[in-house]
């Protein structure tokens, strides 16, 4: 390549004594009775064009040269019936790749962290550490005025990882009542339909934003999760690093991250499990109780856990409407323990009060009660567990010790809402709508092609199973 450099300049050379040319022959001034009827005509038009050295095709009104800055001279070409001209550039765009801008969030430096005594007392009993994070632990870190990444290293001259882009999260009033956050997704069994049934579940319950965290899962799994992507109704954070973890051990810090993002974001944020569902009684929604509540100083709700045995795996695809109603979780298992309230509760916090999480309640908080016990005739987290297996399949032996067992089902009323929305979702994502090969023939045709099927008449399968 080096050895080329000549053909090249004289290429160039040759296009410069084109255009200069070409300006010669075509350059004259744009004339207004050139202008089709629909031309947007400019204010000041001498101006502008004397600025830009525009000047247009005699023979072809469409066509002209312009200086498109620094005196190059550019061929160009009007858009049919509307051209519309700027005289001046937007003030927003009157940026160079290397103008400085820095967003009035941005315009920030923080010396101490909120609530830093409790902080700085946490940290001296152990509970915050000001040097060992990883690797199952989130940083609370200052703000520097126009940071746009950030990143984390063990020691001041270490070579940091990628960094991260810093995102404004910040508002003045929270930008939602009640989210939720669930944790990591991980594991062999397909998760579509707990996925729906998860978020459907909650949705119900008044929930209006939920953070879901992804280790990993099949395409099809992520075709859904994309989807709520999509509608704006989950944020996806995928976890994956260079450091091996076992899958579970993401939960940690899964649980002081999603804390994180809701501080300030929502009111109220339930921690949750996959294989969660918070279960209200007397026809209540999460958010009425929430409602109900008035008194600050309850930053923590206090969930009792029932188990509803889980003995087969949910399926992988959805196959037509019978096939997937029947495998709802809350439709198919009704084995359901006692309540305990000890054993793995799960808790609704408010974000901006709690100082530092642990999976099942908060460790410290800033001020109020560290936990408020909701009685179990309000609600409960009705917990679905696998009893084929799961990551922490110790669990599992505790199944004895939850009993009496009896056969319980959702509240009717609530399970009739929550299959038409299951339903209705996962047709919306993979139910896709089947065509004949005429019909997919009328729109190859538009592209100027023609569809196999109409050569090859054994091309497509003999029932309508998919499109190709
Ligand atoms: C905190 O941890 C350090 C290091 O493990 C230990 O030396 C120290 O005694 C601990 N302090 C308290 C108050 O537990
Ligand atoms: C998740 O990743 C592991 C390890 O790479 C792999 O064995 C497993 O099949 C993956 N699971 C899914 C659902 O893709
Ligand atoms: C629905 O799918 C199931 C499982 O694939 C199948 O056994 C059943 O025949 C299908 N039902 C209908 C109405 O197509
Ligand atoms: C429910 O589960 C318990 C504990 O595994 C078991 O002993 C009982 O037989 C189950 N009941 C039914 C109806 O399956
Ligand atoms: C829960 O509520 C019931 C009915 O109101 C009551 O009898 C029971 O004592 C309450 N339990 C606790 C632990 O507060
Ligand atoms: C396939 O679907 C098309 C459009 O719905 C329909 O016209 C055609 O008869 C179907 N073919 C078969 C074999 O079911």
């Amino acid at each position: 390549m080096l050895q080329q450099p000549q053909p090249r300049t004289l290429l160039k050379a040759l296009i410069v004594i084109v255009v200069m040319s070409c300006g010669l022959i075509f350059g004259t001034t744009w004339k207004v009775e050139k202008v089709q009827p629909g031309f947007v005509i400019l204010q000041d038009e001498q101006k502008s064009e004397a600025k830009y050295k525009m000047k247009v095709d005699k023979n072809d009104a469409t066509a002209g040269w312009i200086n498109v800055g620094a005196n190059q001279m550019q061929m160009v070409r009007f858009q049919r019936g509307r051209f519309k001209y700027a005289a001046e550039e937007e003030e927003q765009f009157m940026l160079k790749s290397y103008t400085c801008r820095v967003e009035e969030w941005n315009k920030v430096h923080t010396d101490h962290l909120p609530h830093s005594e409790l902080h700085a007392k946490w940290m001296k009993t152990n509970i915050s550490r000001k040097a060992r994070v990883f690797p199952e632990s989130t940083v609370y870190c200052g703000r520097r005025i126009g940071a746009k990444y950030i990143s984390i290293t063990k020691e001041i001259d270490d070579i940091p990882e990628p960094p991260v882009a810093l995102r404004d999260r910040v508002t003045v009033i929270p930008q939602h009542y009640f989210t939720v956050c669930l944790a990591t997704i991980y594991g062999p069994e397909p998760k579509f339909l707990q996925i729906v049934d998860f978020i459907e579940h909650h949705k119900l319950q008044g929930a209006t934003f939920f953070h879901i965290y992804l280790r990993n899962s099949t395409a099809y799994d992520r075709m859904l999760l994309d989807d709520y992507v999509r509608s704006g109704e989950i944020e996806l954070i995928v976890l994956n690093d260079q450091y091996w973890r076992a899958d579970f051990m993401w939960h940690m810090m899964q649980i002081n991250e999603c804390h994180m993002r809701n501080v300030n974001f929502a009111k109220w944020t339930a921690l949750l499990d996959i294989d969660e569902r918070l279960e209200m009684n007397n026809g209540l929604r999460v958010v009425d109780y929430l409602d109900s509540i008035n008194n600050p100083n309850v930053v923590n709700l206090h969930f009792g856990v029932q188990w509803v045995l889980k003995d087969q795996l949910s399926p992988a695809k959805f196959e037509n409407d019978t096939q997937f109603v029947d495998n709802l979780v809350f439709k198919r298992y009704h084995n359901t323990s006692r309540v305990d309230h000890w054993l793995q509760p799960k808790c609704i916090i408010r974000p901006d009060k709690i100082g530092a999480m642990t999976i099942h309640a908060p460790l410290m908080v800033y001020h109020g009660f560290l936990k408020t016990y909701v009685n179990s005739t309000i609600g409960v987290v009705r917990h679905y567990r696998n009893v084929r297996g799961g990551a922490l399949y110790k669990n599992n032996e505790r199944a004895f010790d939850m009993g009496p067992y009896q056969l319980t089902s959702i509240n009717p009323e609530m399970e009739k809402k929550l299959t038409k929305a299951c339903l209705s979702r996962v047709k919306q994502v993979y139910d896709t709508v089947q065509y004949s090969c005429e019909e997919m023939q009328k729109m190859y045709a538009v592209h100027l092609i023609e569809h196999p099927c109409i050569k090859e008449p054994g091309y497509l399968p003999a029932q309508n199973i998919t499109n190709y």
